[in-house]
C-alpha cells in the first residue's frame, strides 16, 4: 500500500507512521527525518536547509522532490511505503504523481490549541529518534529514552515562534492538498485529537 499521511504539524503523523510501519511492514519515509539526518551529518543538503527548518519555513520543492524521488527508487519501497510530511505543496504533489501512484491519503485533523500543547511537550531521542510527550506519552525516566537509554531533546523548530510559523505555512501551502486529493477520491479523514490508541484504531480500519 502506498500512502500519504497529511495533517498539520503535531497532528501525530510521525507517531502513527511508526505504528503503521510495524503493522504493514513497509518503510516509513519522513522528509523531516531525512532533513534532520542531513543536518546532523552536516551534509551539503543539511547545511543548506538548517536555517529554513529552524524557522519553520518549507525547503524548496526541487530539493525536497529530488530527495523523495531518490528514496522511492530504493528496492524496499516496491510493496508500498508511508510518506510522512510529503507532499506539502501542490508542486510536490504534481511531481510525485509523475513517479508514483498513491492508494490512500490519510488526513489527520486536530485543533490548533492541541497542536501547540503537543509540540511544546514533544521530546525526541538523540540516538534512535523515538518520540515522546511530557504529559501524554512520557518516558519512564525523565529525559531518557525507554528504548535505547539515549538522551531526549527538544527540536529547534518546536519553539513557539517557529510552531506559529509552521501553522501559517501549513494553512497557506499544504492545506490546499486536502481538496487536491479529495478531487482524486483518495482522502480519508481521521480525527487525530484523541488518544493515540483511538487514532490508530481508526487508521487500522482504513488500511485493512
Ligand atoms: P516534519 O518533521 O515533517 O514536521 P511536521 O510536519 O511539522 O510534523 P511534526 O513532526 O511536527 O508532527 P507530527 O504530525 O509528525 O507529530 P508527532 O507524531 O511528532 O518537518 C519539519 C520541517 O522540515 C518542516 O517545517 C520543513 O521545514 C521541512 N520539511 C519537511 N518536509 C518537507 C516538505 N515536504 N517540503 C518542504 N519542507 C519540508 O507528534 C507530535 C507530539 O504529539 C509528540 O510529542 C507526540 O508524542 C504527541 N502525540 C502524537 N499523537 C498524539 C495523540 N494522539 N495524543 C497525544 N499526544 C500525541
Amino acid at each position: 500500500m502506498k500512502m500519504i499521511l497529511l495533517g498539520p504539524p503535531g497532528a501525530g503523523k510521525g507517531t502513527m507512521a511508526v505504528r503503521i510501519k510495524d503493522e504493514l511492514n513497509i518503510p516509513h519515509i519522513s522528509t523531516g527525518d531525512l532533513f534532520r539526518a542531513a543536518i546532523k551529518n552536516q551534509t551539503e543538503l543539511g547545511v543548506k536547509v538548517k536555517a529554513i527548518i529552524d524557522r519553520g519555513d518549507l525547503v524548496p520543492d526541487e530539493l525536497t522532490v529530488a530527495l523523495v524521488e531518490e528514496r522511492l527508487s530504493q528496492g524496499d519501497t516496491e510493496k508500498g511505503y508511508i510518506l510522512d510530511g510529503f507532499p506539502r505543496t501542490t508542486g510536490q504533489a504534481d511531481a510525485l504523481a509523475v513517479f508514483s501512484a498513491i492508494d490512500v491519503v490519510i488526513n489527520f485533523t486536530v485543533k490548533e490549541e492541541e497542536i501547540i500543547r503537543r509540540l511544546s511537550g514533544r521530546r525526541l531521542c538523540r540516538e534512535c529518534g523515538a518520540g515522546y510527550h511530557v504529559e501524554s506519552i512520557p518516558p519512564k525516566q525523565e529525559g531518557i529514552c525507554d528504548k535505547c537509554g539515549g538522551e531526549l531533546y527538544v527540536r529547534d523548530d518546536d519553539q513557539i515562534d517557529s510552531i506559529r510559523n509552521r501553522l501559517n505555512v501549513y494553512a497557506g501551502s499544504t492545506e490546499p492538498l486536502i481538496s487536491y486529493y479529495t478531487d482524486k477520491g483518495l482522502i480519508k479523514d481521521v480525527d487525530a485529537g484523541r488518544a493515540p490508541e483511538e487514532v490508530f484504531a481508526d487508521v487500522k480500519k482504513l488500511i485493512g
